[in-house]
């Protein structure tokens, strides 16, 4: 791809490559050598740089730190089988970021920038790519509002910034999350859809609660009536009820997840009936007394799948099944995981492999 302003590139002298203990990941321990940055200032894109990793200044009227017009995505490279490796669905990422970014007013990347910047930026860590199922370097691209002035005021200026980490799959151990009635991650008409960091920041409060209840997560309900379900956490919400695979339809409320759609296709595609539809908290109440409810489960690019072991609706703790490997979650996951990685056939062109 031919950038109009090249991408210059500053190496590391020296690579940390190895403190990494690759046995032990964890998600969000450890940032691979590099990092790629690129300034809009006076209406336009400036020439992206790609340098070792490090801290950035910013000046502390930045309106970003004050009315938080900041976005970001979380994308996965893998290693393939042939040794080849795969930023996993990076347009439909571009795609995303643009939606957020104009929500919240910022400018937009451009495509070229994004995709040719992560291209140069992940070949230049590639050494830093896990191959152990279900690890992968996790990308974070984001932008924030970096002009200096504090009057309130969309930005003029911006600054774009992509890094990596190498991460194993967060959250396998299947979690008690609780139906949240009081508070609300995203009301119709707001920004729920973007993945801006206002919505995480503001949903720690509500889990902070939970945790002290004994609980990992929240499972948000819709902000009109507390009645529908949203979202789980930080990822889209899934169930099996009687053997479909069930999902809350994308709204302005909801993020339109990359693996929640992954996940989805993948299941069209083995015959598994799916639904996008509304999920009411009395429908889930219901499956549990009918045990027809029988998986739960987070779809996001951290996890995958985060298998749901409880879910608390009104102080009642519901029990899933306990899951084995023939869990419709884990079948899905395993054939994402064998599209990434070149053992499947990637017939929806998914794979952008360097
Ligand atoms: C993801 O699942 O990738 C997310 O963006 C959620 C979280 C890590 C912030």
């Amino acid at each position: 791809m031919e950038l109009t302003q090249p991408i210059s590139v500053q190496r590391v002298q020296q690579s940390r490559l190895q403190e990494v203990d690759f046995s032990n990941l964890g998600f969000g321990t450890y940032v691979a050598d590099h990092m790629l940055v690129c300034d809009y200032k006076q209406g336009e894109w400036q020439a992206p740089a790609i340098m070792p990793f490090g801290n950035l200044t910013l000046s502390p009227t930045s309106l970003a730190l004050h009315y938080g017009q900041t976005v970001f995505e979380g994308m996965k490279a893998f290693r393939m089988q042939d040794g080849r490796i795969n930023l996993f669905r990076v347009h439909k990422h571009h795609e995303r970021l643009s939606r957020s970014l104009d929500r919240m007013a910022m400018a937009i990347v451009p495509e070229d920038v994004f995709v040719e910047g992560l291209r140069q930026l992940i070949s230049l860590d590639k050494d830093w790519i896990p191959t152990a199922p279900g690890t992968a370097l996790y990308i974070r691209p984001f932008a924030y509002a970096s002009e200096a002035k504090f009057g309130v005021k969309v930005s003029d200026e911006y600054k774009f910034v992509i890094f990596s980490g190498p991460v194993a799959a967060a959250f396998q151990k299947p979690l008690r999350v609780r139906v949240e009635t009081q508070y609300v991650r995203a009301a119709r008409g707001g920004t729920g859809a973007a993945k801006c960091g206002g919505n995480y920041g503001g949903a720690f409060y509500p889990t902070t609660k939970a945790k002290e209840a004994g609980y990992d997560q929240v499972l948000w309900t819709d902000a009109k009536e507390n009645k529908y379900i949203e979202e789980s956490g930080m990822m889209n919400a899934v169930f099996v009820i009687d053997g479909t695979v069930v999902t809350p339809p994308l709204s302005d409320s909801i993020l339109d997840g990359v693996t929640r759609d992954s996940l989805l296709t993948v299941a069209r595609d083995l015959g598994i009936p799916v639904e996008e539809r509304l999920v009411s908290i009395e429908e889930l109440e219901k499956a549990f007394r009918q045990h027809t409810i029988t998986e739960a489960f987070g779809a996001g690019t951290a996890a995958i799948v985060a298998p749901i072991g409880t879910i608390c609706i009104h102080d009642i703790d519901y029990q899933l099944p306990a899951y084995d490997a023939q869990a419709i979650m884990f079948r899905l996951r395993d054939q994402l995981e064998a599209i990434r990685t070149g053992q499947a056939a990637d017939k929806h062109h998914w794979n952008y492999v360097l």
